[in-house]
């Protein structure tokens, strides 16, 4: 677990942060707040020199190379919007043997492999834990906990900003136009607001996930992903009907030696734990051979949780931790394999007939002037058809695994 390379017998760790938006400001906030850790920020980079900050100019640049290239500088903290920047931030400063923070699941999930050698041929760490489910420390937990436990599946509400607005429709009334207006005022949601709502922030999590409880590199675009973006007032009162809330639900799991993935909302109901997780809360549910289930919940989004997620991974540093990747030495021989049936509802366009012949079977099926639906079963490898339709009038909606 140790790396000699990163400079921590120092007496104070120097920081050199990347952004200073709302996880950066969190980072900030929660670093004057915590007195076990000794690190101060020594520069912070950010795109727009002419923007008003809360700091002193002078800790200020937008040169990145004054961070990176400063012998001072233990620890490149990265929270920047912008994936492609980030990841040659992070490269470049792996290069430099500097340890790396970084929150971004998107540019995370998308150069898993590469971020991977370059920690190997560097010999230098970089942690992720705010990337996935912000202040939840699933990662390290599934790192270290579970490494002799053998895990069946991960599953849960990944993505906090959705929940915020689901959350805010069930439980408040709100309209879904209003929710989602708060959750941005909140800082909750991405900068670009289509990574939240279409599923893909909560899959570039489930990527991540997956190499961490299987061993893994699955790209997120080859993990199933639907977000609710097409959810509208028949499909929240055919959940009313059914006892149930609607919860945007990430899941890996493996059966018969293959591993599969997904990403949709789902119908929840009083039963699962993850029905009272709600506002801008993540929740997940482990489910293992011999100790059965187990449920981490917390803020999965927002400045100081993110922020403190941050603090714990610089704070990790100072003590040489690393993540071992051990499912991956673990040469247990799973293979990605999306041979699953589920039970889902699909709704479309008031008496539209759309091709249903992907259906295995077909339990349920109205039709009136405000919405058509079936509910059937379907292997989800057959799901991808019907999201390429596209269609603004289709939403589909998982009951269950069959
Ligand atoms: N917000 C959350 O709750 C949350 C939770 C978990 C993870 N994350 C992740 O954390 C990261 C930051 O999110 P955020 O919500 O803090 O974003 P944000 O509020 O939009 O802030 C982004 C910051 O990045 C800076 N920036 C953008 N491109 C840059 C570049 N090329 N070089 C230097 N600085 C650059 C911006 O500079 P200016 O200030 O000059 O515009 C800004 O300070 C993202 O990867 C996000 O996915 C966010």
């Amino acid at each position: 677990m140790a790396t000699n390379n990163h400079k921590s017998n120092r007496n104070t760790v120097k920081l050199g942060v990347f952004g200073f938006g709302c996880v950066g400001q969190g980072l900030h906030q929660v670093l004057n707040a915590t007195r076990g850790i000794n690190a101060d920020i020594k520069k912070i980079c950010i795109k727009d020199g002419r923007k008003k900050r809360s700091l002193p100019t002078a800790l200020f640049t937008t040169d990145g190379d004054e961070i990176l290239n400063d012998p001072e500088i233990d620890i490149v903290v990265e929270l920047i919007d912008d994936s492609e920047a980030a990841y040659e931030i992070v490269k470049s400063a792996l290069q430099k043997r500097k340890a790396v923070v970084s929150a971004n699941k998107k540019m995370i999930a998308e150069k898993l492999p590469e971020l991977y050698k370059l920690q190997q041929k560097y010999n230098t760490p970089l942690l992720y834990e705010a990337s996935c489910c912000a202040s939840i420390p699933i990662i390290r937990n599934l790192e270290e906990y579970y490494d002799n436990d053998l895990l069946n599946s991960v599953e849960g509400i990944f993505n906090g900003s959705t929940n915020y607005i689901l959350s805010s429709v069930f439980n408040e009334g709100l309209t879904f136009e209003k929710a989602l207006t708060q959750a941005q005022e909140l800082g909750f949601t991405e900068s670009d607001p289509v990574l939240d709502l279409e599923g893909f922030d909560p899959v570039y999590k489930t990527s991540i996930v997956i190499l961490h409880t299987f061993g893994l590199f699955i790209p997120p675009e080859e993990i199933f992903h639907y977000g609710i973006q097409n959810l509208n007032a028949f499909d929240i009162e055919v959940a009313r009907k059914r006892g149930a809330t609607i919860k945007l639900i990430s899941k890996c799991a493996k059966k018969d030696g293959k591993v599969y993935a997904y990403c949709l909302p789902k119908f929840v109901n009083g039963n699962s734990p993850l029905s009272k997780v709600d506002e801008e809360y993540n929740g997940i549910v482990l489910e293992s051979c011999f100790a059965e289930n187990q449920f981490f919940v917390g803020k999965g989004a927002g400045a100081q949780p993110t922020g403190s997620a941050v603090i714990s991974d610089i704070s990790a540093l100072t003590y040489q931790y690393k993540y071992e990747y051990k499912k991956i030495s673990q040469k247990n021989g799973y293979e990605p394999g999306n041979n699953i049936n589920l039970k889902v509802y699909m709704r479309y366009r008031p008496y539209a007939s759309i091709d249903l012949t992907r259906f295995r079977t077909i339990t349920e099926k109205y039709s009136s002037s405000d919405g058509s639906y079936v509910i059937g079963t379907i292997n989800l490898k057959d799901l991808w058809y019907y999201k390429q339709i596209d269609e603004a009038d289709l939403n589909m909606v998982l009951l269950e695994e069959v």
